[in-house]
């Protein structure tokens, strides 16, 4: 049976988790074994949190946070970004492929794009490692 990659997304309140909130007022469509963390500020998403979903069985991991200079907490997109160079690159020290994390950015207007970064992570994923996830059963 085919699986669905597991992808935990760790969303912005301010604007990413409202943007999946738009999304799903607006009946906007995005895979179902994406599962959304809320977090005040992305900023405050360490990677460990990233490697620790990895390690526990996410198949890929997002960071969304507001968009660079809209940051209710002024700096925490910045950090993060930084941080998201740091996350891929220690993955692969790790021996994940880089592909399993992404950092992008959305406003709470912006539940379209939300929704095609979620749907182009989930096609990546399954690209990479077609029928090898732990992964959550397909609703087909
Ligand atoms: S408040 Fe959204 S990224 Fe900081």
């Amino acid at each position: 049976m085919k699986k669905d990659p597991l992808i935990i997304a760790f969303c912005c309140n301010w604007c990413a988790y409202a943007a999946a909130d738009l999304a799903g007022i607006s009946r906007l469509q995005y895979p179902g074994s994406i599962r959304i963390i809320r977090v005040m500020c992305s900023g405050m998403v360490h990677p460990d949190m990233v490697f620790h979903a990895l390690e526990k069985g996410a198949d890929g991991v997002m960071i969304v946070g507001c968009h660079p200079g809209e940051c209710h907490y002024i700096k925490g997109n910045e950090i993060a970004l930084a941080r998201a160079d740091i996350i891929a690159e220690t993955l692969e020290d790790m021996g994940w492929e880089r592909d399993r994390f992404q950092m992008t950015h959305v406003s709470s207007s912006e539940p379209e794009r939300l929704v095609q970064a979620f749907r182009d992570m989930h096609e990546r994923l399954e690209a990479l490692h077609q029928n090898t996830f732990a992964g959550v059963e397909a609703n087909e």
